[in-house]
């Protein structure tokens, strides 16, 4: 699996999302991800489809947007009309998922499911056939720039071992205290999607960043 380095707009100037999107652009970076948090599902608030809509036309990037919320079924629609690529709803909404995914796949979009630290990594194998991507979350979700949790590890190596097992594609994606040296812990694990917020974006240089962080990757499954 190739691998995606996604920079996270929640850690740009929120003054400035459009200059943050084009700097993302110009780093190159594979991806931009954008949180998207509900004020419910997380004790914080962020942005909405208005957002992602004026700033879709600023860059090419794959648009991987992480819907932290409560009711997802009301906003997909919406983003999917901003210019997502691809919507990531969380594993913990329960009895909610089937009906979400195949919502999100009927507006034409690619599905991620993620899973917070405390929910065990079994919660989500009931939908491994249907999602192009697992986000393992390695903070506890609603605010950039929190310390890396080690738990989420052996989440990830199961969920590899699970996709060699039943022969599937998903994409292995890790958010949270994303850095170049937990970044390569969790490529060694089975990762291959990296998001990092404070990391790239609180780098003087983005795209001396966006390179480092794809060597660090690189040179660990390679070694
Ligand atoms: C956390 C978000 C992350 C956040 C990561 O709730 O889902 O995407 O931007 O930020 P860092 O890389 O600073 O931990
Ligand atoms: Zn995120």
């Amino acid at each position: 699996m190739n691998i995606i380095i996604a920079p996270s707009l929640l850690a740009s100037d929120h003054a400035r999302f459009g200059e943050g999107a084009e700097r993302a652009g110009r780093s190159g970076a594979d991806w931009l991800h954008l949180d998207i948090m509900d004020g419910h599902f997380v004790p914080n608030i962020t942005f909405g489809p208005q957002v992602v809509k004026a700033i879709r036309p600023l860059t090419k990037l794959f648009f991987d947007v992480h819907l932290m919320c409560s009711k997802p079924e009301i906003l997909v629609e919406h983003f999917a009309k901003a210019g997502a690529d691809e919507m990531i709803i969380h594993v913990e909404l329960g009895e909610q998922i089937p009906s979400l995914i195949r919502q999100i796949k009927s507006l034409g979009k690619k599905v991620g499911l993620a899973v917070n630290p405390p929910t065990a990594i079994a919660a989500v194998e009931p939908y491994l056939e249907q999602i192009d991507l697992l986000l393992v979350m390695t903070v506890n979700p609603g605010f950039g720039g929190q310390e890396f949790i080690r738990e989420g590890l052996p989440k990830i190596q199961q969920a590899a071992s699970w996709r060699r097992d039943k022969a599937l594609s998903y994409r292995i994606s890790v958010d949270g205290g994303i850095t170049n040296m937990t970044g390569a812990d969790c490529a060694r694990v089975g990762a291959d999607t990296f998001v990092a917020g404070t990391s790239l974006f609180g780098a003087r240089n983005l795209k001396f960043a966006v390179a480092k962080l794809r060597k660090s990757v690189n040179d660990a499954v390679s070694h």
